[in-house]
């Protein structure tokens, strides 16, 4: 926000001087886009939550934030799941998105755009963007045979196989050959290494840089990214008789969103502020062919991905069993894609699922995902720690002060004040790390330290006073700050939690650092109890 923020009603927070506009700072964050052969998925919605959390905090640090996420619509593998469903593929895709919208929407996602690789206005960046690598001399004719996996859209060799089958999807791979056009990958291997050597910071974690960069030392084959096998693709503008291969159309859906092929202006202003969040399963495509295209191409490669672990149930990777409750007959055991978001928004409600996948899979590692695990974290977290202290402080305001909140006391010698900052600190740390499991360890650190507070001066027990004013006034302002600090990970709950204290406006309206000073709390507001605020799932 840009001259005078104000921050929540009552107060005004630190104005710049007049004149000095701030250089903007922009954050273009983008999820991978989703296959539209099936609905979505857990797997998926992890991602998908992760970044609409990361987008969410950096807005509330004023940035300028572009969050985008969409589906990958075309290739063999959405072909045939249209057929084995007797649709045509541009109707299959028009249905199956749908699902995607419903579910992300279900979820709190607050992406600014929903990009579908079948819109014109990406095949027309995608046109532009391969015809300048075709000008540059990187892109030639050439004939290509080898083992092909539909689901993964990928070639195998031999050897990378397990038992004859793809090593993602224990499919039986096809052998192909064909006709096509080929991309100097291999023409870009120093050029990888180098840019790696002068951007150490442009894969996170460390251990996936080094993933990528053992790609790229192993040596570098050129890439046959075009088909005539099928025509759901884009096709290429130098001979009608291909199409692009997915993967080849399906990264620059990144330009396409800011404007690639119709505005320079826009990609120029979001383009260096990049950000990709993907899975663990995508990294070669981007960390190794999606710079090297960027390069080919005269475009800069974005300047940051981060790369995030699998979601596992009971130790593998999708293919596990598990006995299902959400978008199940009762017990029926499911897989891991099998179960659908907008059930277990259902089930368990949107903050409980959100607050899991975001407090119990640290991002970078592989993580368990339980109903279990949903169902103890929430009563945890959510039920005992947040939604005790606001419903024990509220009802406490209503017997002794009368329903109107006090306000809180002076920072000053003040341990809750102390606290706050502390966990303001860690969790701005943490989030800048893409961490936001220690982000949000350290905003429930300060709601255990004020629930300790209250235990430890019971004013339930006490004779109205200014004693009793300053140890709930001092707890109102905790409930304030954790709206903030937590409104990243679970936005409605923390929205009513505001309303309640009688706030005006929500967290997601503040800014940080400034709104999460001490002191904030302007006291003399309604306070409301309400029903609980997350009563307890039965375990
Ligand atoms: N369409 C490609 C991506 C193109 S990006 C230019 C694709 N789509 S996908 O539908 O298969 O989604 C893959 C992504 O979904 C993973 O990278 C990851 O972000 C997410 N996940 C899918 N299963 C997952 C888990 N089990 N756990 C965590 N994330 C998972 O690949």
């Amino acid at each position: 926000m840009v001259g005078a923020v104000r921050g929540q009603r009552g107060r005004k927070v630190a104005r710049r001087p007049a004149g000095t506009l701030p250089a903007v700072s922009r954050f273009y964050l983008t999820t991978p886009i989703y296959y539209v052969n099936d609905a979505p998925h857990i797997g998926t919605a992890y991602t998908t939550v992760n970044a609409d959390a990361l987008a969410r905090w950096h807005r509330l640090l004023g940035d300028q934030v572009f969050f985008l996420t969409g589906t990958d619509e075309h290739g063999a593998k959405i072909a045939e799941a249209a057929a084995a469903h007797d649709m045509a593929p541009q109707d299959w895709t028009d249905q199956t998105v749908k699902r995607f919208e419903e579910s992300w929407a279900l979820l709190e996602i607050s992406n600014d755009d929903f990009i579908r690789t079948t819109e014109p206005r990406h095949h027309k960046a995608v046109q532009h963007f391969l015809q300048a690598i075709y000008d540059a001399g990187y892109i030639y004719p050439g004939t290509y045979s080898g083992l092909y996996c539909v689901s993964c859209e990928d070639y195998y060799t031999e050897e990378q196989l397990v038992d004859g089958r793809c090593p993602i999807h224990g499919r039986p791979v096809v052998e192909m050959e064909e006709q096509n056009y080929f991309f100097k990958l291999s023409a870009f291997e120093q050029r990888l290494l180098d840019w790696y050597g002068a951007n150490p910071e442009c894969v996170r974690p460390l251990t996936k840089r080094n993933e990528a960069l053992g790609f790229i030392r192993g040596g570098l084959r050129d890439i046959s990214i075009t088909r005539t096998s099928f025509r759901w693709g884009v096709p290429v503008p130098w001979d009608d008789a291909h199409v692009f291969y997915v993967w080849y159309d399906a990264l620059i859906n990144y330009l396409t969103a800011v404007g690639y092929s119709e505005d320079d202006r826009r990609v120029a202003e979001w383009w260096p502020a990049a950000h990709h969040l993907i899975g663990k399963d995508i990294l070669k495509f981007h960390c190794v062919w999606w710079p090297a295209m960027c390069m080919a191409a005269g475009v800069d490669p974005a300047p940051s991905v981060f790369v995030h672990g699998f979601l596992l149930v009971g130790g593998e990777k999708l293919s596990k069993t598990l006995l299902g409750r959400s978008g199940t007959d009762g017990e029926r055991p499911v897989r891991l894609t099998e179960i659908a978001p907008a059930a277990l928004v259902d089930d368990f409600g949107v903050d409980a699922v959100r607050y899991h996948l975001l407090r119990d899979v640290p991002l970078g590692s592989d993580g368990d995902f339980s109903y279990e695990g949903i169902v103890a974290r929430y009563n945890a977290d959510l039920a005992n720690n947040l939604g005790n202290l606001a419903q024990r402080v509220a009802t406490v305001v209503g017997s002794k002060c009368g329903g109107v909140g006090p306000a809180p006391g002076p920072a000053e010698g003040n341990r809750l004040a102390e606290a706050a900052s502390v966990a303001l600190e860690a969790a701005s740390g943490a989030w800048e790390r893409v961490a936001p499991h220690e982000a949000l360890e350290a905003t429930w650190r300060l709601i255990g330290a004020a629930n300790a507070e209250l235990e430890a001066a019971e004013p339930w027990k006490a004779d109205p006073g200014p004693e009793v004013d300053r140890v709930l006034g001092n707890a109102l302002e905790v409930l304030r700050i954790v709206s903030l600090l937590a409104w990243p990970a679970v936005p409605s709950g923390v929205t009513e939690i505001w309303r309640r204290l009688g706030l005006s406006g929500g967290p997601g309206d503040c800014r940080l650092p400034a709104d999460a000073a001490w002191g904030g709390y302007p006291g003399g507001l309604r306070v409301e109890k309400g029903s609980p605020l997350f009563p307890r799932h039965r375990p």
